[in-house]
């Protein structure tokens, strides 16, 4: 079983919570955006940047998730409409998803670097996240835009298992656990996400569409777009991230 190098405790539980171990730094901080439909792979890009580059994968839709695994009896009301709204494939609400980033303003400024994943999610978002990046004097160094079509984006999440402890992400043909529904990073049991049901998926597709497509447009013309083929396999697409990341 491979050591887990950094269980994001400071992320995921936010509050006094510390990390199991620092980043690792690899150099100054980078800080990206990873941006792309549900299933694009973003979550595995994080992954393998992070071992490359640095940088913590800051994703939202785990910190939901992660508080789901809590139990109804400590999440506030405000959880419970975002995790209602989750499992439908509806986007939380911008006020919601914006409390929860304040809550956290101290893994924004990571020593290792920060890859976000799953936020900003919506032009009301993007802009809440310029604002308070320029008052934390915190430099974004690009925005990653993951392309897929759609049947391959179907076929990934319909096939999609991941961790309910560390959240490491798996698929039942392209990447399984070694021995079935158990995590080989951290032994955890290896489960279906509640939104990767085919109405879930659409609903999830109609949200990104006219949701967070027209962030494109937003990074676009602040200079900091990377749009990146995400067809091929994980390595075929991080080699062609860090091709991306080499020329900017
Ligand atoms: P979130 O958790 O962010 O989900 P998502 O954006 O829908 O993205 P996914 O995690 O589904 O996909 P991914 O691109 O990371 O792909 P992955 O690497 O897993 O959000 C979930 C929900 O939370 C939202 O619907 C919303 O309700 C809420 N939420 C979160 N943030 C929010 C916000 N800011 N505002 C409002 N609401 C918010 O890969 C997918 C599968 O494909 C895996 O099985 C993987 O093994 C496989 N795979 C990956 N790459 C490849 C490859 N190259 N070849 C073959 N297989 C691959």
């Amino acid at each position: 079983m491979t050591e887990v190098l950094n269980d994001r405790a400071a992320w995921l539980k936010s509050g006094a919570a510390k990390c199991s171990k620092p980043p690792a730094v690899k150099g100054p901080p980078r800080r990206y955006i990873l941006l792309g439909p549900p299933g694009a792979g973003k979550g595995t890009q994080a992954e393998l940047l992070a071992a490359r580059i640095g940088g913590c994968q800051l994703s939202t839709g785990d910190v939901f998730r992660a508080a789901k695994n809590t139990g109804a009896a400590s999440q506030s009301p405000a959880v419970r409409t975002a995790l209602e709204a989750m499992a439908k494939g509806e986007l939380v609400q911008d006020e919601t998803v914006l409390e929860m980033i304040r809550e956290r303003l101290r893994c924004l400024h990571c020593g290792g670097g920060i890859l976000l994943d799953g936020f900003p999610r919506t032009v009301a978002q993007a802009e809440a996240l310029t604002a308070l990046l320029r008052q934390q004097k915190i430099k974004l160094d690009g925005v990653l835009n993951y392309e897929l079509p759609l049947a391959t984006i179907v076929a990934r999440l319909g096939g999609r298992r991941i961790c309910q402890t560390c959240k490491a992400v798996y698929h039942v043909e392209n990447q399984p656990p070694a021995t079935p529904e158990v995590c080989d990073k951290c032994g955890g049991d290896v489960i279906q996400r509640d939104d990767d049901q085919p109405e879930a998926i659409r609903v999830r597709m109609e949200a990104y569409e006219r949701s967070t497509l027209p962030l494109t447009e937003y990074y676009r013309k602040q200079g900091l777009l990377r749009t990146i083929s995400a067809a091929g396999s994980p390595e075929e697409v991080h080699h062609r991230t860090l091709t991306v990341l080499a020329q900017a």
